[in-house]
Parts: C-alpha cells; structure tokens; sequence
C-alpha cells in the first residue's frame, strides 16, 4: 500500500527533517514503492486515512516527531509505522530522562546536573564540581540546538539561560574530552561504530551540516575488543530505552578513555551527510536498501 514519509513537522530540526524526508522519498520511489512526503505542519493526521496511506515512515526530527506524540497518534490512527513507540521515542527525546534510565541500569553516562528555569544556582559551586568545564544542553532538542560549552561561572550562567530559551530543563554535563562516536542500530544489531572528528569546539549545529569540515572515520579505529565493547554498549542502551526497529547512540571517550553514553536518536538524521547512511554503507548496505530494511522492520 502506499508509504508516507512524514517530514517537515514544527520543531526547530524542521530543515533537518524536510532534507532527510527528501532522500528517504527519493530512495522509495526509486525502488518502485508508492511513497508521498507528508508534513504534518501543514495538514492534520488524520488525512492519512481519508488519503487512504497504509502506513507511516517517521523521518519527523525532534519535539513533535521524535517524541512520542506522532507516534501515539499514528497508533490511535492504526496506522503502522517505522522505528520506535511511544515510550522509545518520549524517553529518548529527553536527555535527563533518558540518563536517569541508563544510570538506573547501571551503564556509563558522564556526571551531570539539572538546572530548571525558575532554581537559585551557586554557578561557581557548581562548575567546580562538575570538574571546570562543562557541556550545557536543553533537555529536549537536536542536532546541537541550544548547545553550548561553558567554562567559568559566568559562561555557565549564560549557557543555561541559552539551553533555557528552548527548554524548562537545561543538562549540565561534565566536559567529555572524546573521542566522539556513534552506533546506529538496525533491528536488533549494530552497525559499525563511526568516529565523530570535527575541527569545531563540538560537533555543533554547523559541523553537522554546513561546513563540510567533519571527519568520520569508520571503521573508528578501535580494537576488535572495544569495538565489540561499544557496540554491545549502544544495543543495551538503545533496549533499555525501549528502542525498536532503527535508532542512533552517540558516545564520548572521558579523559580516561572510558565510554559514555550520551544521547538517542530515534528518528537519527537520513540526509546526504548523516551517520546512519554511513555506517550502513559500510556494511555494504546501500541508502536504499537501507530504507527498504528499515520499512520491513515494522511488518509484522
Ligand atoms: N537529531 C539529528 C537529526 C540526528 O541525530 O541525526
Ligand atoms: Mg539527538
């Protein structure tokens, strides 16, 4: 039956996901399946089914998309989709959430604070404690939105009301030295790990799909064993959450060298440029057959 690729959506990785709606589409087509893009910050829902769509392939980033809330509507719609439920995507899209969730299962996340909009802080107090240098992030964004790194009291201060102009809740996190890598999941496997080289202070907004100055390197070069360690890592994290069909888990080295967990994607990034492409790639998968195993993932 015919496929709607829901792109576009209202969140601020609207751009994102209008340019990984497009590829996504394309590759349907091409392979002869009855694909149309849908956005639905321009019509409701519910015209899928006066439309007469079979089912939904979720390419909406972020709040609104990403989060649950399309997810739990298509489900009251009985309309199947790509990637993960209701639960999956609303733990996901928060990341103090999503680290309570990892931190109760006993895997690695780097220490972290929660600053919400309306608390009194000791900014000094609290930089020093989480070690002088830190990454500050609103709880519920993407691609780097509202990122930014802090590294006195006052940058601090400043970063927080940043994180605070897209969210309540701002995530404090200890500076994470890297390397920065990221496993993409498909079904129930990891694809190989790509490592995240980027010449910018992080793997910002720009980095990810402007400049064109990122590495990546995959394989990542890591040992067989590591490799093994930080795949096995990402397909725990990825279940913990409740993920299901395809999703993405970013990762950084502390300055130990030790993993971290730092976020999940469940509708990760499909443009020309994105990681999930990539590693598929380099299991010889090629973006449409990848789509393609992506669609079947949620055949019952
Ligand atoms: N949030 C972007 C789309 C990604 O993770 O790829
Ligand atoms: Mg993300």
């Amino acid at each position: 039956g015919k496929v709607a690729v829901l792109c576009g959506g209202h969140s601020a990785e609207r751009e994102v996901s209008l340019r990984s709606g497009q590829t996504v589409l394309a590759a349907l087509q091409q392979q002869g399946i009855d694909a149309h893009a849908f956005d639905p910050a321009e019509q409701p829902l519910t015209a899928l089914l006066s439309e007469q769509f079979a089912r939904a392939f979720v390419v909406l980033h972020g709040r609104g998309g990403e989060d649950g809330t399309i997810q739990g509507a298509l489900q009251y719609l009985g309309i199947p989709y790509t990637g993960s439920g209701v639960l999956g995507c609303a733990l996901a899209m928060d990341k103090v959430r999503t680290k309570q969730v990892w931190q109760a299962a006993g895997l690695p996340v780097a220490p972290s604070a929660v600053i919400t909009r309306d608390k009194a802080v000791d900014w000094l107090g609290l930089i020093d404690e989480l070690g002088g240098k830190v990454m500050v992030k609103p709880a519920q964004e993407g691609s780097s939105i509202g990122m930014s790194p802090a590294n006195s009291a006052e940058e601090l201060e400043q970063a927080v009301a940043l994180a605070h102009r897209y969210d309540n809740e701002a995530l404090v996190e200890s500076w994470l030295s890297g390397p920065e890598y990221t496993v993409s999941i498909l079904g129930d496997q990891a694809l190989p790990a790509i490592r995240v080289q980027s010449t910018h202070e992080f793997y910002d907004y720009d980095a990810k799909y402007q400049a064109g100055d990122t590495q990546y390197h995959c394989p990542a070069g890591l040992c067989e064993l590591e490799e093994r360690a930080l795949e096995q890592l990402a397909v725990t994290a990825f279940r913990a959450l409740g993920g299901r069909g395809w999703g993405r888990i970013d990762v950084m080295c502390d300055k130990d060298g030790n993993f971290k967990l730092l976020e999940a994607n469940m509708v990760p990034g499909m443009t020309t440029k994105s990681l999930v492409p990539m590693a598929a790639k380099a299991v010889g998968l090629s973006f449409e057959q990848l789509v393609l195993r992506i669609l079947e993932q949620n055949e019952v």
